[in-house]
């Protein structure tokens, strides 16, 4: 199966699941958010859940926060196309609250496959909630501290025998308003470009 194939059937999974959320999704008329980009990508970007916009459109990062990832992008000459943007959470929750541990525990095994299917050589972390997810999942929690001492830093691990760079990032949103965070997302992601 290619990997279009593959996330599709991902996809149709999320569209079927039971819970809070997908409630929520179907009386809203919501659209899953499943992921964006390229599925060749080499940098798989993970931010945390959907937003309203990101709800009502099904793409990843298409509201404020989504504009500044886009700059930042740019900033550093990387094409949104050519990477893949995704979420731990698939399903918006309610008034953008924060992910329950039970969502985010119901969702992952969704992104666990993207990236097993995707095979990326860099995930860039969007935030807190998915640095941790990640950075537990595979076997860098002894490295776990505050984003705030961790972000741009570069962290190795293996995903099924393949070599993968984890990095940290804050979620674009801080900068929306803590300003100061800005130049420090635009000089990480100077760190990110470097890598491929
Ligand atoms: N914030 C996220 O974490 N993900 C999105 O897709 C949009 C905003």
């Amino acid at each position: 199966m290619s990997n279009t194939d593959e996330l599709k059937k991902i996809k149709d999974e999320v569209l079927d699941i039971q819970g809070d959320l997908a409630d929520l999704r179907r009386k809203e008329k919501y659209f899953p958010v499943i992921g964006e980009g390229s599925h060749e990508a080499k940098i798989m970007f993970v931010g945390e859940a959907p937003g309203e916009k990101e709800a009502l459109s099904g793409r990843p990062f298409v509201g404020r926060s989504g504009q500044f990832l886009n700059e930042l992008l740019e900033g550093v000459g990387i094409k949104r196309e050519d990477v893949y943007i995704t979420n731990i959470v698939k399903d918006r929750p309610p008034k953008n609250r924060d992910p329950k541990p039970e969502e985010i525990e119901l969702y992952a095994p969704f992104l666990d496959r993207q990236i097993e299917i995707m095979k990326p050589k860099v995930i860039a972390t969007l935030g807190r909630f998915s640095m941790q997810y990640i950075m537990n999942r595979y076997g860098l929690s002894f490295e776990t501290s505050p984003i705030s001492a961790l972000h741009g830093k570069v962290f190795e691990t293996e995903i099924s025998g393949e070599k993968v760079k984890v990095v940290p990032l804050y979620h674009p949103a801080v900068a929306l308003y803590n300003p100061g965070s800005k130049d420090e997302l635009r000089t990480d992601f100077k760190i990110l470009k470097s890598l491929i």
